[in-house]
């Protein structure tokens, strides 16, 4: 007989089953260069030397300008074309022509723009990742971005080039998947020029490209990581290939604290969602210390949800849809990818990530509704509902943040259903204590165009989880849920500058593009590049 002591058993420290070929500390890389292209000197778009260019046309058949600077170069062929309604310019259309004359690029990707009135910023994204998907079905290695760009107050030249990078590289992402067949071919598109742009605007182009490419980088790192079946994530593997992930950056320090360090730290809470699973929990921290003096102020801490997966526990889930429970680590993912991207920018900004990690299973060890659990606050919570289990592993990581003294708290958690009731999967829910840090988030979603929105956290709603038996319960009733889950976040992070993001809804699709969105990566990027006051 194998002797149980206290009910602890053994666990296993490895994964089992299939595991894929692992780009082991190499999530999210992807092979395109960016530059910027201008009309300086005598150059001009008709010289330039790439394999196409990309050039915009609007529904009323109007041709953007540099399509008209080609157009005169080849004998107003476009404009002929038109003329015999043969591309409406409909938005994200494409048609894709070969050997014009008059011009040094091999070929030229017509784009439709949709009608002149309408163009915005969100039309050049959609027109703009139409034109990248085209280009990756061809041959071509290198192409010139030349649409005509929305006024500056829609886009301004940093997030020209930002995005521009953004959805290019965004575009290359494929899922590591487990099939058996031949992997497809990768793309031949490795070089994307952005312009035309002025010499006062070059650097912030630049910039922007760098950050976008930066950007793309790191929501592949979320979408690698999230992708991963629950058989090959788990929390020790997470641990493992943060480790690996940090190898690469020299500013990265990660510390792993297994079950005996949780334990110690008296994380009962934690404790009780893991103990019903053989995989044992790991608490992951990793350090962002940029060099100098910035290094020594308080710094933004992260905090991610990171059930890697989440049955419900004994309060066990439908079956329906069940497998989705592996993207419960989502918040996870995107704060190890936003640790990457703090460090490949080497932002000037102290950045600390703590990824609290476990497995929610049903077993006899499980923890069992009306159990109470102490957190490390010392506060005590009756389990009502074992499903309700994020919450209850990030109190007990919000309460280490304290050791930082940060001067601002984010976590992020795909927390409740309510949240997807509430907001659909357009917005993620921002919720928090401090009004000033949750409308900077919600800032920094509209500017990364990965939106958020705030819900109200007020007193009334933390009122909803009174508990006879212990300081508060850990379910507040249908009401209100995505709110009365922040209210039970709210006990732990009194006097700190907490913001809370549920992004339930947003940090992965179902159905036929099942698969991580990589939100709210880009998001949290642009609220640490604003931190760091680049
Ligand atoms: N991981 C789920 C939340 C979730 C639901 C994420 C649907 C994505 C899609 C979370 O752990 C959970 O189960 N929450 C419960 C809370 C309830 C028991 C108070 C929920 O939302 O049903
Ligand atoms: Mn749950
Ligand atoms: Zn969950």
């Amino acid at each position: 007989m194998v002797a149980r002591l206290n009910g602890t058993r053994p666990r296993s420290e490895k994964y089992s089953g299939a595991v894929p070929a692992l780009r082991r500390g190499r999530y999210g890389e992807f092979a395109m260069r960016f530059e910027t292209w201008s009309k300086a000197g005598n150059k001009s778009i008709a010289t330039l030397d790439v394999d196409c260019l990309v050039l915009g046309v609007f529904e009323d058949g109007e041709l953007s300008e540099e399509a008209g600077t080609v157009d005169s170069a080849c004998d107003g062929r476009l404009r002929k074309l038109l003329e015999r309604g043969d591309f409406p310019g409909k938005a994200a259309e494409t048609l894709l022509l070969a050997d014009l004359p008059g011009i040094s690029a091999t070929r030229v990707l017509l784009t439709g723009l949709g009608p002149k009135k309408d163009f915005s910023r969100k039309t050049w994204r959609k027109s703009w990742a139409a034109a990248v998907a085209a280009l990756l079905k061809t041959g071509i290695a290198s192409a010139a971005l030349a649409l005509e760009r929305p006024d500056a107050k829609e886009l301004d030249d940093y997030y020209f080039g930002r995005a521009a990078a953004e959805i290019a590289a965004g575009s290359l992402y494929r899922i590591n998947d487990l099939k058996s067949g031949k992997k497809p071919k990768p793309a031949r598109l490795e070089r994307v020029l952005a312009g035309p742009v002025g010499k006062s605007a070059a650097t912030a182009v630049n910039r922007g490209l760098e950050h976008g490419a930066a950007i793309a980088a790191a929501c592949g790192v979320q979408r690698d990581l999230a992708n991963l079946p629950g058989n090959v994530c788990t929390p020790t593997f997470l641990a493992e290939e943060t480790r690996a992930l940090a190898k690469r950056h020299r500013s990265l320090r990660v510390r792993v604290l297994d079950e005996p360090a949780i334990r110690r730290e008296k994380m009962g809470c934690l404790l009780a969602v893991s103990q019903g699973s053989a995989q044992p929990p790991r608490l992951i921290v990793i350090e962002h210390t940029p060099a100098g003096k910035a290094g020594q102020a308080h710094p933004v801490v992260l905090v991610g949800k990171g059930v890697t997966f989440d049955t419900g526990g004994i309060s066990l889930k439908d079956p329906g849809a069940m497998d989705e429970m592996k993207f419960d680590m989502s918040g996870a993912a995107a704060v190890i990818a936003a640790l990457t991207l703090a460090a490949a920018l080497d932002l000037p900004l102290r950045v600390v990530g703590l990824v609290a990690a476990v497995e929610n299973m049903p077993d006899g060890n499980a923890v069992k509704p009306g159990d109470i659990a102490t957190s490390a606050s010392g506060q005590t919570v009756e389990i009502l509902n074992t499903d309700a289990e994020g919450r209850l592993i990030l109190c007990d990581a919000l309460h280490y943040a304290r050791r930082f003294k940060p001067a601002a708290v984010v976590d992020i958690a795909t927390l409740t259903g309510a949240c997807v009731v509430a907001l659909g999967h357009h917005h993620s829910g921002a919720m928090g204590n401090d009004e000033a840090l949750v409308t900077e988030l919600v800032a920094a979603g509209v500017r990364a165009d990965d939106r958020a929105w705030p819900l109200p956290v007020t007193e009334e709603y933390a009122e909803q989880l009174k508990s006879n038996f212990a300081d508060f319960a850990n379910i507040g009733g249908r009401d209100g849920g995505a709110i009365t889950a922040a209210a039970f976040l709210g006990k732990f992070t009194q006097g700190l500058k907490w913001a809370h993001l549920d992004v339930a809804g947003t940090a992965y699709q179902g159905g036929a593009q099942k698969g991580s969105t990589g939100r709210p990566t880009p998001l949290l990027a642009d609220f640490l590049i604003r931190r760091a006051g680049l």
